[in-house]
């Protein structure tokens, strides 16, 4: 286990810190503009990547504090638990860790950082652990859509709330098993990819589809948004092939040389996200034809080295997945203890990019 802990303060340089950096989030979410999350070479950082809500109320009428039945904390002196789900090689489990990191030090809290490195056993066990080191409030990345029950009932019994980030609960219900969660509308990331493929490449050609992981909502969502954009909107695209990646650029790489091998006809890849499209760039190449040009790739995340694929004319379009929940999933939660209902779903505003906005735009990537 990996355990992170904030530099101790006072406590009345904690609330004042915690007053300006929800000052500062607050007024994100309310002006829908984006500002620099931190300085300097910072794989959470980069000016511009802040995240913005464009949905507060979707999914019911929203939790507060003496209806979820969890104690009360002051989030200036509390200790929060993170519990990461994928190993942090890929840029976007850096980014999210590095985001909550850094709010918590914002905020004066003390945080502990676990990682399952794919294993539901192990997110379990590590939010087992983590309750049981005191944390008094819970950010979780889930690897799976279903399957943490034991880890929620154990927040319950010990009366801590349970903020969700990125990926989806199907089967846990809000405002009992966890308090919200806030992430990407992953049917609409499919959905603009399937847009961004039919103008890359002009409405028809035979398309291979680099699934994410099984088991979790973000997989099964970026493919029927992709599918549903095809079907009504550019019916010349023809779904050739699909198999995993798992999200991870060596297995994107091998899975694209071999379905280049089976279907040599494929001129355009769907990438379900930067890093599999960037393994994909690799196995295209090695078949002796051009990415971004023989075959059109089109990913989601927007990390720095897909963006920087774009400018090279490997890539051709990304949609962004923002990973910096740091601000927001703290906003929230003191939002919640201020005595303020929380909606069941916060959904964020994702950017795109392409050749038109790539060079502008790289350094807001992560
Ligand atoms: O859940 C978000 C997805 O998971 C990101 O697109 C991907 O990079 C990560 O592994």
């Amino acid at each position: 286990m990996n355990a992170d802990r904030s530099t101790p303060v006072s406590g009345r340089a904690r609330g004042l810190r915690m007053g300006t950096a929800l000052a500062a989030a607050t007024l994100l979410t309310l002006t829908g503009c984006a500002n620099p999350e931190g300085g300097g070479a910072d794989p959470g950082a980069g000016s511009g990547g802040q995240q913005v809500t464009r949905t507060q109320d979707a999914g019911g009428p929203g939790c507060a504090l003496g209806q979820y039945g969890v104690d009360k904390v002051d989030l200036t002196k509390a200790v929060v638990g993170f519990s990461q789900s994928e190993k942090e090689a890929n840029p976007f489990r850096i980014a999210e860790t590095a985001s909550i990191t850094a709010e918590a030090k914002k905020v004066g809290a003390r945080l502990i950082t676990t990682n399952a490195n794919s294993d539901l056993g192990k997110q379990i066990s590590d939010i087992q652990s983590m309750l049981a080191q005191g944390a008094q409030l819970l950010i979780v990345a889930p690897l799976n859509s279903e399957g943490l029950e034991p880890a929620l009932r154990a927040a319950r019994e010990k009366k801590v709330p349970v903020i969700t980030v990125d990926r989806k609960l199907s089967s846990a219900a809000p405002c009992k098993d966890y308090l919200t969660f806030i992430g990407s509308d992953f049917v609409d990331q499919g959905r603009r990819a399937g847009e961004a493929m039919s103008k890359v490449t002009g409405g028809n050609g035979k398309v291979a589809i680099l699934l994410g992981s099984s088991g979790n909502n973000v997989t099964t969502d970026r493919t029927s948004g992709f599918k549903d954009y095809l079907k009504a909107s550019a019916p010349g695209l023809q779904i050739v092939a699909e198999q995993t990646g798992d999200f991870a650029r060596e297995k994107g790489q091998q899975v694209t040389e071999q379905l280049l091998q089976a279907n040599p006809g494929i001129t355009a890849i769907y990438a379900q996200n930067d890093e599999m499209a960037l393994g994909a760039v690799t196995a295209v190449r090695s078949a002796g034809k051009k990415p971004g040009t023989d075959i059109k790739i089109v990913s989601v995340d927007g990390t720095r080295n897909a963006v920087e694929g774009i400018i090279a004319g490997d890539l051709n379009a990304v949609i962004e997945s923002n990973p910096r929940f740091g601000p927001l999933a703290f906003q929230t939660a003191q939002k919640f203890y201020a005595g303020e209902t929380i909606a069941p779903t916060v959904i964020i505003q994702d950017k795109s990019y392409d050749s038109a906005n790539a060079k502008a735009e790289v350094a807001n990537a992560y």
